[in-house]
């Protein structure tokens, strides 16, 4: 029960929440980001509460979550053990072995995204380069224990930043880069200190 129950909070809970919180850092240090975002929210909630069906009209706040994964991903290290002896850049892996693939380090690699320390959710609105390794951007992790709520985070996350940036501005009020309380899970020590302005109707 213990581990089931802390499974569900930390998949299920914790990774939503962090993936919304640096989406709400990311989008205060980066205004024209956020003043586009605020331009098609605007057009095309008109005014409402978002609904179900506007997932797929939100192109841009939806790379805006794929930009925030890339850069601060959720979960960024994840477990596996080796089956069999292999080789990895050189090294060799016996069977058996603890490995620790940690995505952070492919996706903020020069060679799969040019200028990939950038906040630039517009990479995500191109096609993607076809040689690019599958697994160079996988914060949803991959192969058999892929994220198997992932399809329905998306929608969770899109959903709530359409709700808040529809109404509210969040200015996060320190200079400095959040401080981390890091076990895999990317999350925030502090939570995240924001100023809310509220947006013209
Ligand atoms: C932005 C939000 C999320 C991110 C970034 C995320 C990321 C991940 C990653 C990287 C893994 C793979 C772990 C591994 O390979 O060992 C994973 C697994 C998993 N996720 Fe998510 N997740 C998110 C949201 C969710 C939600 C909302 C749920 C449930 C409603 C969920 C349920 C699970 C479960 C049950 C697994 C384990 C699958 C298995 O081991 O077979 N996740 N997630």
């Amino acid at each position: 029960m213990r581990d089931e129950s802390y499974i569900l909070i930390l998949a299920g809970h914790e990774t939503t929440a962090s993936a919304l919180s640096w989406s709400f850092y990311h989008l205060s240090r980066n205004p024209e980001v956020r003043e586009r975002l605020e331009k098609e929210i605007d057009e095309v909630l008109g005014g409402q509460p978002p609904t179900p069906a506007d997932y797929r009209n939100l192109p841009y706040a939806r790379a805006v979550l794929d930009e925030t994964l890339r850069l601060t991903p959720s979960l960024y290290i994840v477990g596996r053990t080796a089956l069999e002896d292999c080789e990895i850049g050189g090294y060799h892996i016996p069977k058996g072995t603890a490995v620790q693939p940690c995505w952070r380090i492919p996706q903020r690699s020069e060679a799969h995204f040019p200028e990939a320390d950038r906040f630039k959710p517009e990479r995500w609105l191109e096609p993607q380069p076809p040689d690019r390794p599958k697994h160079a951007y996988a914060p949803f992790g991959g192969g058999a224990r892929h994220c198997i709520g992932h399809g329905y985070a998306k929608m969770e996350v899109v959903y709530t930043l359409a709700a808040v940036c529809r109404r509210w501005r969040l200015e996060v009020i320190s200079d400095q880069y959040p401080e981390v309380n890091s076990m895999g899970n990317y999350k925030m020590k502090n939570g995240l200190p924001v100023k809310l302005i509220a947006r013209e109707p």
